[in-house]
């Protein structure tokens, strides 16, 4: 009996895949489908998968075709399946020729002929049309964003506002997009506003993005008071746009295994967690000259205030704030102190002062220690009371992490609302109300 493997995510099932699973079993007698999970695919770049795991399952089966269907689910899995399944033909499209040769040593490899004029991709973006994302800002972050968002397909960041014309001209040169000097011209020209100026104004620029009638992806900290973020949820809700932080931990894999892990019993009752970010600010940046808004809370707190709200909820009993402060009344260095029913976090965030960069989350029979960057999640270990039991975990992180945010981004304005639980409305609000108690302690202290 000749056996056959190929593989492949099949969204949005298409002639494509009917005609390439026609032609894989014809190789052989028994044809084994793969078909890749949405964390695989993420991984390895692939965003925006529409059909569940599932469903992409069901219509491979329909075919006829697979007498067996299997999960491939990492890298190097096709290896470990030609061996297991005793493989004679590994076949795929040809797109893919020349990528696979290396399985040549242990079965025969054949690139079938692709067929023309389709793809799952051509079909995401006739089904969804292409989202215009206009950048209100021209700082570091904006810089970033560009190209990564460029990684995304269905999105296509088109121009950028900043009230001081030139940083935008500027900007628009750089990155081959245009520069509006009028912000209604700059509205007609975007469906999604991506806003990354400083923080005390993206509330006033969240608000008339929402009047536009335009999906909103905000800077962390998306507000400074609780009470405007509710105003801000209540009003994309009723205009019927999606209004998004974007806090890029919230929405990177490994972060998302990490609190899956943290949450399913292997270190017991998790009792305490400590965040902590640091990065070490020239003194005449924006964070450490805006005595208003600036400083390290503001600046990094969000990061620290993630895994905090996602574990321990919204609900905490007493926060309380310590801080060094500079001449000017910024903060340097600042430690919230969460205090919960079942449990105690700290965030510490520090401009001034360099810390290590833990996130460290203990429980009642072990715990889970993530190095710095934790923010950019993709490695940790969960340790137990025996120092040579350790699990190491990890998962890739992908460039800069803002693709993650804006496929999930893009998913949830197509009505994909699966995503949803990764940053809620709550843990947006929470953190804003935090912000806000944290500024007017500041200021009185
Ligand atoms: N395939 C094909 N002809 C097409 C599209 C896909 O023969 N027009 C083959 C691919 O070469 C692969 C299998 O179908 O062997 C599954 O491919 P998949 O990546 O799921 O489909 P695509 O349509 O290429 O998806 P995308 O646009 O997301 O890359």
């Amino acid at each position: 009996m000749v056996k056959v493997i190929t593989y492949g995510t099949f969204d949005l099932f298409h002639e494509g895949h009917y005609k390439i699973l026609q032609r894989a079993k014809a190789l052989g007698d028994y044809l084994i489908v793969g078909v890749t999970t949405e964390e695989y695919d993420q991984a390895r770049g692939k965003l925006n998968v529409v059909d569940s795991l599932i469903t992409r399952i069901e219509n491979v089966k329909k075919t006829g075709f697979a007498d067996e269907i299997i999960v491939e689910e990492s890298q190097g899995q096709k290896f470990s399946d030609i061996k297991k399944y005793n493989i004679d033909i590994f076949t795929v499209g040809s797109d893919w020729i020349g990528t696979f040769d290396y399985l040549q040593e242990y079965c025969k490899v054949v690139y079938l002929d692709r067929t023309k004029n389709i793809s799952s991709t051509m079909l995401r973006t006739k089904e969804t049309p292409i989202q215009r994302i206009g950048i209100i800002g021209t700082g570091r972050i904006a810089n970033r964003f560009m190209p990564e968002a460029a990684l995304v397909s269905g999105v296509n960041t088109q121009c950028v506002y900043n009230p001081h014309f030139e940083s935008a001209a500027v900007f628009a040169k750089k990155w081959g997009i245009d520069a509006c000097r009028e912000i209604e011209e700059f509205f007609q020209a975007s469906d999604i506003i991506y806003i990354a100026s400083p923080h005390e104004t993206h509330y006033s620029y969240i608000k008339q993005s929402l009047e536009h009638g335009k999906h909103v992806l905000c800077e962390k900290p998306m507000c400074l008071r609780k009470e405007q973020a509710q105003e801000l949820f209540e009003y994309a809700k009723k205009k019927k746009r999606i209004l998004f932080e974007g806090i890029k931990t919230a929405y990177c894999p490994g972060f998302t295994k990490l609190l899956g892990i943290a949450c399913s019993g292997v270190i017991g009752n998790i009792r305490s967690l400590e965040a902590c970010f640091t990065k070490l600010e020239d003194k005449k940046s924006r964070e450490l000259m805006d005595t208003r808004f600036g400083g390290s809370f503001t600046e990094l707190g969000s990061y620290c205030l993630l895994p905090i709200l996602k574990i321990f909820g919204h609900d905490y009993e007493e926060i309380r704030f310590e801080m060094i402060k500079d001449g000017k009344g910024i903060d340097l260095y600042t430690k919230a102190h969460l205090r919960y029913a079942n449990g105690l976090a700290t965030a510490t965030c520090g401009l001034g002062v360099k810390s290590e960069g833990k996130l460290v989350i203990s429980g009642t029979t072990g715990y889970i220690v993530v190095e710095a960057p934790w923010w950019k999640t993709s490695y940790f270990e969960v340790h137990h009371e025996n120092p040579n039991e350790v699990e190491r975990l990890s998962e890739r992180f992908l460039g800069d992490g803002l693709r993650y945010e804006v496929s999930d981004l893009l998913s949830m304005i197509n009505g994909d609302t699966r995503k949803n639980f990764k940053l809620t409305r709550g843990d947006s609000e929470t953190m804003a109300g935090i912000m806000e108690q944290f500024l007017a302690q500041r200021k009185a202290q």
